[in-house]
């Protein structure tokens, strides 16, 4: 025997109607994506003839100079807005020196996917001295052996400019030096690069979701980077940063990680008058990839919405390691159980 449905009190509201179907969802869709929102990070390998995986990060790679250059190529033939890359050197010093020397491995992978791409995708340059330096710091040290903001500057100069003159069109400080945007503006201004934008890291949190990335770039890192990167307790602080970046000659700004920091972004999207980017970072792509293995959530429908949350909370650009295969559902036509994300 079954009981009568029972009658209830009748809602005068009925937001269902807009959910009805999925052409109606469709119209009503306030974010969607598109392969121009996306860059690519990419990992260059100085003397590998060709490319090993990255086994906290499945599916993603440290490119050899050939498989980056077909690599970002294929990424550019999709649509993606970007390639930002990050390099892997053989040797590394207290200094960093192969950031800076014309033939270390960022700088000429820089060049050639400069010379092959030309401006058809934005080539952006990882600013950072951290894959250089034997003690994994982003900065120099001094005698006690802290990161010396002010002696990190003039590398950061030095290294803009040479990111330069190998053709990136667009250099992301991720530091967390102060003064970094203003420094950089200012040797490039000088040197007559007035057309080489920079993407400022503003509010870059000491993150323990950047744990894979370390094995990505084989950092030498020991100990944590809390004393330049924000606290993660800290919301009011990335404002100030924004404001510092901004008046520093910030072209485009960045908040990093992502998922787990999207009221930063939003309060970061709500006060800049220049776009704003989020890094999905590589702790939040191996959650993905973990769960997904394990066949606890739909791997594909995840990525989208993880992203479409960026564009929800304000990101006018996502860095992801998805960018170049999201890139290529769109450009293909989304398959059927991915048709919701159009
Ligand atoms: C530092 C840098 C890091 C990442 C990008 N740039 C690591 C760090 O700050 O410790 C992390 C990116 C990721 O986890 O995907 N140059």
């Amino acid at each position: 025997m079954t009981s009568p449905m029972p009658v209830g009190p009748t809602p005068i509201d009925r937001p269902r109607r807009l959910r009805s179907n999925t052409a109606m969802r469709s119209l009503v869709r306030e974010n969607t994506l598109r392969p121009a929102d996306l860059v690519l990070p990419m990992f260059v390998r100085e003397g590998a003839s060709e490319s090993s995986p990255i086994s906290s990060m499945p599916g993603v790679v440290q490119h050899s100079m050939d498989s980056l250059v077909a690599a970002a190529t294929e990424a550019t033939e999709r649509g993606v807005g970007g390639v930002m890359i990050f390099g892997v050197p053989e040797r590394k010093d207290a200094i960093g020196s192969g950031a800076t020397d014309p033939d270390g491995i960022l700088n000429r992978a820089l060049t050639r996917l400069r010379s092959e791409l030309g401006d058809s995708t934005v080539i952006m340059a990882d600013l950072c001295l951290d894959e250089f330096t034997d003690h994994g710091h982003c900065g120099v040290l001094d005698a006690d052996g802290r990161v010396d903001n002010d002696a990190t500057l003039v590398r950061y100069r030095e290294m803009a400019l040479a990111q330069a003159a190998a053709g990136a069109h667009l250099l992301g400080p991720s530091g967390m030096m102060d003064g970094q945007i203003a420094a950089i503006r200012e040797a490039l201004d000088d040197a007559g690069y007035l057309d080489t934008a920079l993407y400022a890291y503003t509010a870059k949190y000491a993150s323990a979701f950047y744990g894979p990335f370390r094995e990505a770039v084989d950092s030498s890192l020991q100990g944590d980077r809390r004393t330049y990167q924000q606290d993660p307790a800290n919301g009011r602080e990335a404002l100030r940063e924004l404001e510092l970046d901004l008046a520093e000659g910030a072209d485009l700004v960045m908040v990093k990680p992502g998922l787990p920091y999207l009221d930063v972004l939003r309060d970061v999207a709500q006060a800049s008058p220049v776009p704003v980017g989020a890094y999905q970072v590589s702790g939040e792509y191996s959650m993905i990839e973990a769960a997904s293995a394990h066949g606890w959530i739909d791997r594909d429908r995840t990525v989208l919405e993880s992203l479409l949350a960026f564009r929800r909370a304000g990101a006018s650009t996502v860095l992801t390691y998805y960018a170049s295969e999201v890139a290529g559902w769109y450009r293909d036509g989304l398959p059927a159980h991915l048709r919701e994300f159009l």
